[in-house]
C-alpha cells in the first residue's frame, strides 16, 4: 500500500504506466521513435532553450546513425579518439576546441551571430596569453626578430562609424619561424604579444615581422581525423586581435595576408573576405602622417591599414 502511495510523487510515469497499464502499454524503442523517445524523457520545467538545443542534438547524432549506417567498430573508434583528446587536454592545448575548429563548429558559432557591418570574428586559437604586455602606439612588436618589417595600422569605428577611443586591441601572431611563443622555448612568454590602447582619434598601430603559415597541433586524435581525410594541418599566416570597447560587443578575430598560398584552405576555416589585407610595399625612410617606426628602423617595409568595425551592445 506504501509504494502505490510514495510512487505517484516520486515516479509519476513509473506510476502511470502501474495505474494504465492496459491503456499505456510499455513503449518498444525503435530506429523510428528513439529521437519522440527521447524527448519524451525530459522534465516539465526543462529550460525550453536546453530543450531546443538538445532535441535538436539528438536528432542530428540519431539521423547521422541511420545515415552512415555507423558500425560498432566506428562508434567505438569515435569514443577511443574523444577519451585520447581528454587525455591531452590541459590549459596550455585543448584538443576539444581543435576538433570545433577543424570541423568547421567553432567558424559556424561565429557566423551565426555575426553582426551585419561589423568586422567579422573569427577563431581564436589555443595561443592567446592573459595580461599580454602594454605597447605605446607605433611600438615595436619585432624586437630583435628578423623577417619582413610589417607597419600595422588602422582605425577602431563602431558600425555607424563613429570613432572608439579607448579601444584596448590585444595582439598576437607567430615568430618568423612559425611558433607562438608558448610553443618555443627560444621565445619568453610575452614575444609577440601585445595590448595597445587606442588615442583620442581612434587610431592605433605598431610594426612587427610579417607572420607566417603554420601547423595547427596535429600529433593527437584531431591530427589523426585530418590525416584519415587526407587533409593538411596548415593554416594561412595571420595577425590576432581580441578588440575590447565600452558599449560595444568584444570582437576576436584575425587578420590574414592576401598572397598566403594557404588562404583557401584555412584548415580550421577561420577566413572571411573583409578579414583578408594586402601588405603594400613602402620605400625605406617613408612612413604615414604622424608614425615613425620605433626600434630598428628597416630599409623598405610593409604596410597594411587594418580598421575594425565594432557591434555595439
Ligand atoms: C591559431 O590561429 O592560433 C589556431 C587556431 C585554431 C587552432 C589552432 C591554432
Ligand atoms: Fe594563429
Amino acid at each position: 500500500m506504501l509504494t502505490v502511495l510514495i510512487l505517484p510523487i516520486r515516479f509519476p510515469a513509473l506510476s502511470l504506466a502501474i495505474l494504465n497499464e492496459e491503456d499505456a502499454p510499455m513503449r518498444t524503442v525503435t530506429a523510428d521513435n528513439i529521437t519522440e523517445v527521447f524527448t519524451g524523457y525530459f522534465g516539465e520545467d526543462t529550460d525550453p532553450r536546453v530543450r531546443d538545443v538538445l532535441t535538436a542534438l539528438a536528432q542530428h547524432i540519431h539521423d547521422f546513425v541511420l545515415e552512415t549506417r555507423l558500425t560498432h567498430d566506428e562508434w567505438r573508434k569515435g569514443l577511443e579518439s574523444l577519451e585520447w583528446a581528454a587525455r591531452i587536454t590541459d590549459p596550455e592545448r585543448n584538443e576539444f576546441v581543435l576538433l570545433s575548429d577543424v570541423m568547421g563548429l567553432s567558424s559556424l558559432v561565429d557566423m551565426v551571430n555575426s553582426v551585419p557591418g561589423a568586422t567579422s570574428s573569427s577563431v581564436l586559437g589555443p595561443f592567446h596569453v592573459s595580461n599580454p604586455p602594454p605597447l605605446e602606439i607605433g611600438g615595436d612588436m619585432r624586437r630583435d626578430f628578423e623577417g619582413e618589417v610589417v607597419l600595422v595600422e588602422g582605425i577602431v569605428r563602431d558600425i555607424d562609424g563613429a570613432p572608439v577611443a579607448g579601444a584596448e586591441i590585444d595582439i598576437w601572431q607567430t615568430a618568423p619561424n612559425g611558433m607562438y611563443s608558448s610553443q618555443d622555448p627560444a621565445q619568453d612568454v610575452h614575444s609577440f604579444h601585445a595590448l595597445m590602447t587606442t588615442d583620442a582619434t581612434d587610431r592605433y598601430a605598431f610594426n612587427t615581422v610579417k607572420p607566417v603559415s603554420y601547423t595547427v597541433p596535429n600529433d593527437g586524435p584531431v591530427g589523426q581525423i585530418l590525416d584519415a581525410a587526407g587533409r593538411h594541418p596548415w593554416r594561412p599566416s595571420h595577425l590576432h586581435f581580441i578588440v575590447k570597447a565600452e558599449g560595444c560587443r568584444d570582437l576576436v578575430t584575425e587578420v590574414f595576408a592576401a598572397d598566403d598560398p594557404y588562404l583557401d584552405e584555412d584548415t580550421v576555416f577561420g577566413v572571411r573576405e573583409d578579414l583578408v589585407m594586402s601588405y603594400t610595399p613602402q620605400p625605406a625612410g617613408s612612413f604615414p602622417d604622424g608614425f615613425t617606426m620605433s626600434g630598428k628602423v628597416p630599409g623598405e617595409y610593409s604596410r597594411v591599414d587594418i580598421d575594425f568595425k565594432l557591434a555595439r551592445g
